[in-house]
């Protein structure tokens, strides 16, 4: 096969160099979203395209390609491809698992730590000039070490996310996940139902991927069984909560607050979160360190080069594919 590749948005360059290495690729550092028509356009003669989470591939996208026959996503979720047509059309669709999971643990402590401690909201009370001298009652939060963990979805994040919380900061993990055995786990925790987490936790965090069954997990009835001094992280994806019903109980302070890194209709957010004090909000960058992105770039790249190469890559996710 002559590879044809398009690179639909700039990254780091160690897969590209790897790519460029071998093959002409088409690199087109698009700013902003792609819609439909203009992917499709894109796409016209390529057989294999490295694309982003924002980029979305469906029946349509697949139908009027013809000649493409493989989608190197760059990222672990693959919510933004229809697997199951990607199967009926022949198209391997790749992710960038193990990559991140580390780095995305590591921000998962970061928005933990910055609600309960109110890192954000004192860091722009000090830049207003308010901060007129220590005071024993200021900023008061929540604690961390040794509160806790409610880890819904335990692959390979929750995991990581489990081991550090229990090693790291002393935390008592929960877990939701009907296809984990608390004897297969490395660390102590406990498996529970979601009624337990929801109501013992006084951190919870989602790990699960986006499917009919995860949008929506967290509604309006899980937040109101939540303790009034419990915080929710979401660095998973943004339709697995409920946005318009997390924005009305952190209004009338029914939890203790929220760390956002995924929306439900991203890059939209439900009004009025904005001026929210009880939450903290980041544009989805939990695997945005330098290191990560370089290895998500090698993975990317090297899925492709299998491919090319008639090996199957190691980030095949729809295995069915194959048959
Ligand atoms: C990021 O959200 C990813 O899925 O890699
Ligand atoms: C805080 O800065 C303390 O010294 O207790």
């Amino acid at each position: 096969m002559i590879a044809k590749i398009l690179v639909t948005h700039e990254i780091p360059d160690k897969g590209i160099l790897m790519l460029q290495e071998k093959y002409d690729i088409e690199y087109r550092k698009t700013v902003g979203v792609i819609s439909k028509t203009e992917l499709i356009g894109m796409l016209k003669d390529k057989n294999i395209v490295l694309s982003l989470l924002s980029d979305t591939f469906d029946e349509e996208v697949f139908r009027n390609c013809p000649d493409l026959k493989m989608v190197s996503n760059y990222a672990v979720g693959f919510n933004n491809i229809d697997l199951k047509a990607a199967t009926r059309y022949g198209v391997y669709v790749t992710n960038t698992p193990k990559t991140l999971d580390e780095t995305t643990v590591d921000f998962t402590f970061a928005l933990m730590l910055a609600v309960a401690r109110r890192v954000v909201e004192s860091d722009k009370f000090l830049r207003s000039g308010k901060f007129t001298g220590w005071g024993a009652m200021e900023f008061l939060g929540g604690e961390v070490n040794r509160s806790t963990l409610g880890i819904i979805g335990l692959g390979n994040i929750g995991k990581s996310l489990g081991r550090r919380a229990h090693y790291g900061f002393n935390m008592k993990v929960l877990y939701m996940d009907k296809f984990v055995r608390e004897d297969t786990l490395d660390f102590p925790a406990q498996s529970v139902n979601m009624e337990t987490l929801l109501k013992e936790s006084d951190f919870i965090s989602l790990h699960v991927p986006l499917t009919d069954e995860t949008k929506h997990l967290i509604g309006e009835k899980e937040l109101n069984m939540m303790k009034s001094t419990a915080y929710l992280i979401n660095t998973s994806r943004g339709p697995v909560v409920h946005e318009a019903a997390l924005y009305k109980v952190l209004k009338e302070n029914k939890i203790a607050g929220a760390g956002l890194d995924v929306y439900e209709f991203e890059p939209a957010f439900h009004k009025g979160l904005e001026e929210l004090d009880n939450i903290v909000m980041c544009p989805h960058i939990a695997s945005a360190s330098l290191n990560t992105r370089q290895n998500m770039s090698i993975k990317a790249a090297q899925n492709i080069i299998d491919f090319v190469e008639g090996r199957i890559p190691e980030g095949l996710v729809n295995r069915e594919v194959l048959k």
